[in-house]
């Protein structure tokens, strides 16, 4: 039997699954603080509810699970912690939990960003989204451009309007099952260019602590592009888990794309990786062919300088285009290979952002910050 690194004791991990949400410990994010050093092995189970069903029986599933990995010999240290307050990993604002229903509230909530406009930000985090819902995630959606909000032409949901419940939450959009929240459905596009900063914030805020998202693996936040005061608020707003940086290949591009980078390690979000968007060229009619038009290799040689991932190249395809014009997201086109390149992107988004959190600490504050 091979020794156990972090990533193997994650995959062992990911076997033991709680009955009553169906989803391993790993996507529950209820594993923190792991350590893996010369064979020993030691975490923290980390439960937002104590009296939750399986907690008193998953150490020793977890026990189980590494032994079968890793041989009964390997030296393993688990503790428990809990946070009754919910101030943990969901989304709570003004002390006002997300979800009230079991199994309810956001493990992840992930930042799509740029430096630059007209990258691709709103097109990766609309496939990025459908993609993991494609694999069975439970994922979510908000577009908080409010000066120019893509989601609903990128859903085909210009004139949705979302509904309020009984306790007067505001009801998210599903579309290719993502559930969708967007800016545009609620403020008036010609009022909000006259938008300041603090209203802009306080918007964010109220408009994603008064959703109803219910059981969310992600939460994919598409922001507006740029890093200015406005950008730098919201990420400060919310409890962002990780961020993925899109940039196309040009030096101007990837310039910004590094002070994308530098804005979330100022409030100490991880970044995820980096997308290239519109990396090459390919014509329907030649599908093996690639034309580097913008360049190539600025994403990988930055990845590589920054020390995080290259999370996928995409295409510069005419199908995205039209198929965002249209409302249906590239990857909801089973014939496009363009498919592939998201899955890839997803499944490195969350490895990435599973990987962060079982390192982290059990325990985190989150402030919301009020009127800043
Ligand atoms: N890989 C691609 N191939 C073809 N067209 C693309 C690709 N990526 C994005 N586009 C198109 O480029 C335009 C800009 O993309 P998108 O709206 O996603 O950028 P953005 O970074 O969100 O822009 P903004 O900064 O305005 O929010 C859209 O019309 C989109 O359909
Ligand atoms: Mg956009």
């Amino acid at each position: 039997m091979s020794a156990p690194t972090l990533s193997t004791v994650l995959d062992a991990l990911r076997t033991v699954t709680d009955p009553v949400t169906g989803k391993d410990l790993v996507r529950l994010g209820w594993i923190r603080e792991l350590t893996v050093q010369e064979g020993r092995i030691g975490f923290t189970l980390w439960m937002d509810d104590p009296t939750h069903d399986f907690a008193p029986r998953a150490p020793e599933a977890c026990r189980r699970a590494l032994e079968q990995a890793f041989g009964p010999d390997m030296s393993l240290d688990i503790s428990s912690d809990s946070d009754m307050i919910g101030l943990g990993d969901d989304l709570s604002i003004d002390g006002q939990e997300a979800g009230s229903a079991p199994g309810d509230g956001i493990t992840n909530i992930i930042a799509v960003a740029s430096g630059k406009g007209g990258v691709g930000k709103s097109t990766v985090a609309s496939n990025l989204a459908v993609s993991l819902a494609q694999q069975g995630y439970d994922v979510g959606l908000v577009d908080v451009d409010i000066y120019g909000p893509s989601i609903p032409t990128m859903f085909g949901l210009e004139s949705a309007k979302p509904r309020v419940n009984e306790h007067r939450r505001i009801l998210p959009v599903t579309q290719f099952g993502v559930k969708l929240l967007s800016m545009g459905f609620l403020v008036d596009q010609d009022k909000a260019v006259i938008w300041r900063g603090p209203m802009v914030t306080s918007a964010v805020r109220q408009f994603l602590g008064d959703t109803e998202w219910g059981a969310l693996d992600f939460l994919i936040m598409d922001l507006p592009p740029g890093t200015g005061d406005i950008q730098l608020t919201i990420v400060q707003t919310v409890p962002i888990n990780g961020a993925v940086i899109v940039s196309t290949p040009q030096r101007v591009a990837l310039a910004d794309a590094r002070k994308g980078v530098a804005m979330f390690e100022q409030v100490q979000v991880p970044v995820l990786g980096i997308v290239e968007n519109m990396a090459y060229f390919t014509p329907a009619e030649l599908p093996d062919n690639k034309y580097y038009l913008f360049g190539q290799g600025g994403a990988k040689a930055l990845a590589e300088e920054l020390d995080v991932p290259l999370l996928g190249e995409v295409p510069l395809v005419q199908a995205i285009r039209e198929n965002a014009d249209d409302g249906t997201p590239i990857v909801t086109d089973k014939a496009s290979p363009v498919g592939a390149v998201f899955a890839g992107i997803a499944q490195g988004v969350v490895r990435s952002v599973e990987e962060r959190n079982a390192v982290r600490p059990a325990t985190r504050k989150i402030d919301i910050l009020h009127g800043k």
